[in-house]
């Protein structure tokens, strides 16, 4: 394990006023979110519609790393150069999305276990010699009746042990993600329960496994109701319990954090962290890791006009990394 390579790559994730697209759809998902704005899924087209986010003039202004998946790594621009050499000219780190999927867990029903552990030393040094830097695995956590188990929280936190502690032989920095869903009709505080219990569960697994928590970036759920409760909560409300909630969770001398958007509107994501970062004083930067809220208006309007958009889709995606730039440093105005 090169230590300096850790911290060094860990420190440019976490640059000021900087955060993560996260672009890393798995061939499924993506081919949902492209169905719903009526572009077809074929190769092509996440190819051209990949090129468009990752070549947005200045996005390493606002952009300090995008997590790719397997296929996107591999692929080009249309004239050739391949997405890891444009990410490297534009300053943003290349990442990769290493699980294979959250599965049903057995014997659990309504539980899931995130799998693609078997093979995942090879298939890491394959993608170090591709160029990337660091990887991203996320476990799922649902809220429901008498759910989540502590066989469940206990199951994908050391399976999320056993990647970071591998990315770390390679030289990679781990991002974990313990996701708890926003589906449900459960309350803020159910949220902060089960939160609290899974970060905890998570670091306790990661010190087991001796991963250098120095090299290592947490990708957090903000501590929220669930999308159907029918008490929602103010953004101070939120940022507040997502603060406490890592405080009591979170050791100090963790490099970052940077948060999922989970389902919520770009302006609730966006809104969320600057709130946090006004509130201030953690011992580590707040920044993001968004998927949808980064690139949900921009996919909606280049699948409009896929030629013709290019550029404007580019000016949103834009738009969406110096709002959120903003509300990493408290900032953001709106
Ligand atoms: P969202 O921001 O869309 O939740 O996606 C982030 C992500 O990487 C999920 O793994």
């Amino acid at each position: 394990m090169n230590i300096d390579q850790l911290v060094d790559t860990a420190e440019a994730m976490m640059a000021p006023g900087k955060g993560i697209i996260a672009i890393d759809e798995s061939t499924g998902t993506i081919g949902k979110r492209l169905g719903a704005v009526g572009v077809e899924n074929t190769e092509e087209n996440r190819r051209t519609y990949r090129e468009m986010l990752l070549t947005t003039p200045n996005l390493g202004d606002y952009i300090s790393g995008a997590i790719l998946y397997d296929e996107t790594l591999r692929q080009s621009t249309r004239a050739g150069t391949p997405f890891s050499e444009v990410m490297r000219d534009a300053g943003i780190v290349p990442g990769i999305k290493v699980d294979s999927g959250a599965k049903p867990l057995a014997g659990f029903p309504g539980e899931k276990i995130t799998e693609g552990l078997d093979g995942l030393r090879e298939r890491l040094e394959e993608y170090v010699r591709m160029g990337a830097r660091f990887a991203k695995w996320r476990a799922v956590i649902t809220i429901g009746d008498a759910i989540p188990s502590e066989t469940c929280i206990r199951a994908n936190a050391h399976a999320l042990a056993r990647y970071a502690a591998l990315c770390q032989e390679q030289g990679v920095v781990p991002i974990v993600e313990p996701e708890v869903l926003m589906e449900g009709d459960h309350d803020i505080e159910t949220c902060y329960a089960v939160t609290e219990e899974t970060q905890r569960a998570l670091f306790s697994a990661l010190y087991e496994h001796d991963v250098l928590l120095e090299g290592t970036i947490l990708k957090a759920s903000m501590v929220l109701p669930g999308k159907d409760c029918p008490e929602q909560a103010s953004a101070d409300e939120v940022a507040h319990a997502t603060l406490r909630c890592l405080a009591s969770a979170v050791p100090a001398i963790l490099p970052g954090i940077v948060f999922l958007s989970g389902g919520q509107s770009d302006e609730d994501a966006t809104r969320h962290l600057d709130v946090m970062n006004r509130i201030g004083g953690t011992p580590w930067p707040l920044s993001f890791s968004y998927g949808r809220g980064m690139q949900q208006a921009a996919m909606k309007l280049w699948g409009e006009d896929m030629q013709g958009n290019f550029e404007a889709g580019q000016q949103t995606v834009y738009a969406r990394a110096r709002d959120n730039g903003l509300a990493a440093l408290g900032q953001y105005v709106g």
